[in-house]
């Protein structure tokens, strides 16, 4: 595939467009477990990693592969490995870094809940010691990264929920000026909006589940990287066995697809929703990368350019939990679950979703109240979207 403009890749990256001869014009699904081989010498080289192929789909599927190379291609990274889940996508880039007892690992505070739990407690338990700081904050950054020296530095290029964005150059920069790894989970900015291995990252991690899907179908987890982590990649999955199915890596390779003008739509609406909520003065703040008083408003511009500032508008409704309960239960269009990236605009409560298990201190630093609603803007009708949410506020 020669292109280099995302907007071809979206939709070629990761077909048989080369394939000598015919070949259908969609990825195919594979979903036999095992291959056979002509012959047991070939079998033998297949094993042994001397030739490519297909042995047993613990170890590789076409169907997963063309979708993981959709990835790689997409997140500008010389490999790329699929999991059955995000979480079992940071587990296994925690475990390309080769983190050993002792190590430190330090993580943006703002991180998806769950990776704050999977570093501390499963990561913990096996003597890594982890560090958090505000990846908001260069400075602070640069400080932690001297203090602890740490094997790995992982963050979110958006933050969930309040959508803050690190200073990217800068961030990894000072990281390997400190012989510290990079992982950044991309997954709410997408290469539609940013690719941080041209950045730097050595580990670009993606919930699949989530914008690049796009369908809220299918769980899936995508890790993107320099070619030196191939094998540690591929030996997690082979040994830990966190597969993605071949029919979710279809449907997923589906989905990708189209993420180029579904991101499109979506940011736009974002824009529209931010703007309308905020005028109507019925919430405390609103937080969107893409209104000026955001604090990563600047950042927003230089590293996303023209094209948007993501699809989540996070809000804080006067009075907390009692409040927000109301609206979700009076919303019509609009639906309350726990996810992002779907078609549909989705509210979550941080409070008893995504951070439930974080301690009342954490929150804080995060700034995240009983007050703050996450909105995953979908492809429906701006004005829709907002007049249902509005209509949901009414006393
Ligand atoms: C930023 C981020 N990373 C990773 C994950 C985990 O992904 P999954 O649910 O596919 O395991 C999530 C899930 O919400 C997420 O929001």
């Amino acid at each position: 595939m020669e292109s280099t403009s995302l907007e071809t890749l979206f939709v070629h990256a990761g077909n048989y467009d080369d394939w000598p001869g015919e070949m259908s014009t969609a990825p195919v699904l594979v979903p036999s477990v095992s291959f056979r081989a002509k012959t047991p010498d070939l079998m033998d080289a297949i094993l042994g990693g001397e030739v490519p192929g297909f042995s047993y789909s613990r170890h590789a599927n076409p169907t997963v592969q063309g979708f993981s190379e959709a990835v790689r291609v997409l997140e500008a990274g010389q490999t790329a490995q699929a999991f059955g889940s995000g979480m079992a996508a940071l587990d296994a880039a925690l475990f390309a870094v080769g983190l050993r007892p002792g190590d430190h690992v330090l993580l943006s505070q703002d991180l998806y809940g769950a990776t704050l739990n999977l570093s501390e407690q499963i990561w913990g338990a096996m003597g890594i010691q982890v560090d958090v700081v505000d990846i908001s904050h260069t400075e602070m950054v640069q400080e932690a990264l001297q203090r602890v020296r740490p094997k790995a530095l992982l963050f979110e290029t958006l933050s969930n929920p309040l959508m803050k964005i690190p200073d990217l150059d800068a961030v990894i920069a000072r990281a390997h000026e400190c012989d510290c790894q990079v992982i950044v989970d991309n997954t709410f900015a997408t290469p539609a909006l940013a690719r941080p291995a041209l950045h730097g990252a050595d580990l670009v991690v993606h919930s699949a589940t989530k914008y690049l899907g796009g369908h809220g179908d299918a769980l899936g987890g995508v890790v993107v990287g320099r070619k030196e982590y191939e094998e540690r990649l591929h030996q997690y999955v082979k040994l830990r066995g966190g597969v993605l199915s071949p029919f979710d890596a279809w449907l997923l390779h589906r989905g990708l697809k189209t993420l180029g003008v579904r991101i499109e739509r979506q940011v736009a609406n974002a824009l529209v929703v931010a703007h309308k909520l905020r005028d109507s003065g019925k919430f405390r703040r609103v937080w969107y990368p893409g209104l000026p008083d955001h604090p990563s408003y600047e950042r927003a511009r230089t590293l996303f350019g023209e094209r948007g500032f993501g699809a989540v508008v996070t809000v804080e409704v006067p009075g907390g939990r009692e409040p927000v309960f109301r609206l979700l239960s009076r919303l019509k269009l609009v639906g309350s679950a726990t996810t992002v990236g779907d078609v549909y605009t989705l509210c979550l409560y941080p409070r008893v979703a995504s951070h439930r298990n974080q301690s009342p201190q954490a929150l804080a630093a995060m700034g995240i109240t009983d007050e703050t609603l996450r909105i995953a803007v979908g492809l429906e009708a701006a004005d829709e979207i907002v007049r249902d949410i509005l209509a949901a506020m009414e006393e």
